[in-house]
């Protein structure tokens, strides 16, 4: 029995992590944070102040004028830059999707970021929330290797494509993941102990089932 419970998250592009995660939140009162929109949202600032993902010297020399704050909005965390939140449309588009795995291997841009999703914990818990869902890559192996909940999901790479309607696209779907999971720094991989969840075969209502029974034993 637990009264606030932090659940983790991890699993390769498109593998359903927000559909699911938010979905959970909504029915649990948790707080969704998904750290892969902080690391698009630092790539688009990084990419609006001209920089490069080759100048990985001028990218660690800006990192501390990036201020970071969050916003919740409903059961949404959101990161904001210097007081300010990236559009949707900036953040999902094709020049920040191209960009983000190679700014995210960049260690300096994880460390930047390691203590702030860690204290997405509290602002869960100072606004009421009853648990923490955070998603992302390394969130059961890095961020919160002592999670209630550690989840690995995965699908079939046509699964994924398909899913997100990028039919052809299977291959660039495979590639950020072959970039996520071959970095130096947290890698995505199946933290030891996780559980892992293959949804090739299971729709969003199956997957969010399967998470709730398990949210639920932990709730007692
Ligand atoms: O979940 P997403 O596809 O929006 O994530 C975008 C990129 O961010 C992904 O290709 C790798 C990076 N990422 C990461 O390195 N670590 C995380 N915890 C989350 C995302």
């Amino acid at each position: 029995m637990s009264s606030f419970l932090l659940v983790a998250i991890d699993g390769g592009a498109a593998s359903g992590k927000s559909s699911t995660s938010r979905a959970l939140s909504e029915r649990f009162n948790f707080l969704h944070v998904d750290t892969g929109s902080y690391y698009r949202a630092i790539t688009a600032e990084l990419l609006r102040r001209g920089l490069r993902v080759d100048q990985v010297d001028e990218v660690k020399a800006a990192l501390p004028s990036i201020t970071l704050g969050t916003r919740v909005e409903g059961r949404a965390a959101r990161m904001e830059i210097g007081g300010r939140l990236a559009p949707e449309a900036e953040i999902r588009g094709p020049e920040v999707t191209a960009a983000v795995s190679h700014f995210a291997a960049i260690p300096e841009v994880r460390t930047a970021l390691l203590t702030y999703q860690r204290g997405q914990a509290d602002v869960a818990r100072s606004h009421g929330f009853r648990g923490l869902i955070m998603e992302g890559r390394d969130i059961g192996s890095i961020i919160f290797p002592n999670a209630d909940l550690r989840l690995f999901l995965h699908a079939d790479v046509e699964a994924r494509a398909k899913r997100r309607e990028l039919e052809g696209r299977a291959d660039a779907v495979a590639e950020r993941d072959r970039m996520d999971a071959s970095r130096k720094t947290a890698p995505l991989v199946l933290a030891s102990g996780a559980i892992d969840i293959d949804s090739t075969y299971l729709n969003l209502e199956q997957v969010v089932e399967k998470i709730a029974g398990l949210i639920t034993e932990k709730i007692g």
